[in-house]
């Protein structure tokens, strides 16, 4: 029986260079997705998915993300003085109980391969998760979910992608998959960032990942790859000479909230279904583009 997952990475050290200047001093995954903060949603799923130990791979500029899991006294405080009962649960709940928080520092962005790697002795030798908060995936089934069924059906490592313009290879790992590929199954090759005539498939890897331990010992020994940063994809590359590792192209979708248009396009889309605020927003939207 394959090892259960508890534990994920959650990288939030890089730089956010694509949505300056709202990220030069406030960490990206703080962005709000209408009242809730990028990296809540990634919390979340991977809670729903059964993780219990939260990683936070940070640096310096941070500091609000690790503000956002503690406890506020003074404002739990006032919500308790003001009868905000609702509120007050609502800020308690962020971190349920039985999930732990863990931070660890990146000293410097050398790439999201290096970010992992700094999270090696916390993780230990079990499997683990790694989500980027900046891909929201919107999905009836939580991705990390739909992720962990195939982790247990073949006890390997599962990488979620989706389908992209060929045009757009630049921007991505890609796999290469055999002929049998219906939606998931075994990845032949993976590689980072190839131009479209040397792109393998469409099959892009988007920010979920669950991983075998092995994969650190690779991390440690890959070069730099592109950017002069260490790749995880060119980690993963290594580890498939070793060990078999799944692609899923998950249902759902996702939104690219690093970037300027995907960030608006979620906040739409949340924003027409929020509970409290759809319909009005809905009849705003509808007046705004007539
Ligand atoms: P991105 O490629 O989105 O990089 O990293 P970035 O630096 O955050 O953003 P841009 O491209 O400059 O706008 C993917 C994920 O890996 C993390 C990021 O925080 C993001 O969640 N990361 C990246 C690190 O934690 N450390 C790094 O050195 C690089």
């Amino acid at each position: 029986m394959a090892q259960p997952v508890t534990k994920a990475i959650f990288p939030v050290a890089g730089l956010g260079t694509r949505f300056l200047p709202a990220t030069k001093a406030n960490p990206k995954e703080m962005l709000p997705i209408v009242d809730k903060p990028l990296i809540q949603y990634a919390v979340e799923e991977a809670i729903k998915a059964g993780i219990t130990e939260l990683i936070f791979v940070t640096s310096s500029s941070k500091r609000a993300i690790e503000d956002h899991f503690d406890t506020n006294f003074e404002l739990e405080y006032r919500l308790q003085q003001q009868g905000k009962t609702e509120l007050l649960d609502m800020v308690q709940k962020i971190v349920p109980k039985g999930v732990d928080c863990i931070y660890v520092r990146q000293p410097q962005a050398l790439g999201l391969g290096h970010a992992v790697l700094c999270a090696r002795q916390v993780v230990g030798n079990y499997p683990f998760a790694v989500l980027l908060a900046d891909d929201l995936i919107d999905a009836n089934t939580p991705c990390l979910t739909q992720m962990m069924k195939i982790y247990h059906e073949t006890e390997s490592s599962v990488i979620a992608v989706e389908k992209i313009a060929s045009e757009d290879s630049e921007k991505y790992g890609v796999i290469a998959v055999d002929q049998n590929w219906r939606g998931q199954g075994p990845i032949q090759a993976i590689v980072e960032k190839p131009k479209p005539q040397d792109a393998p498939s469409n099959l892009a890897v988007v920010g979920r990942y669950i991983l075998t331990a092995k994969i650190f010992e690779h991390l440690a020994k890959v070069p730099p790859g592109r950017g002069g940063e260490i790749q995880l994809t060119d980690a993963i590359a290594s580890l498939l000479k070793e060990q078999k590792a799944m692609g899923i192209q998950f249902d759902g979708i996702r939104y690219d909230c690093g970037s300027k248009l995907g960030y608006m396009q979620a906040t739409i889309t949340l924003g027409l279904r929020h509970p409290e605020l759809g319909a009005e927003f809905r009849a705003f939207l509808q007046e705004a583009v007539s």
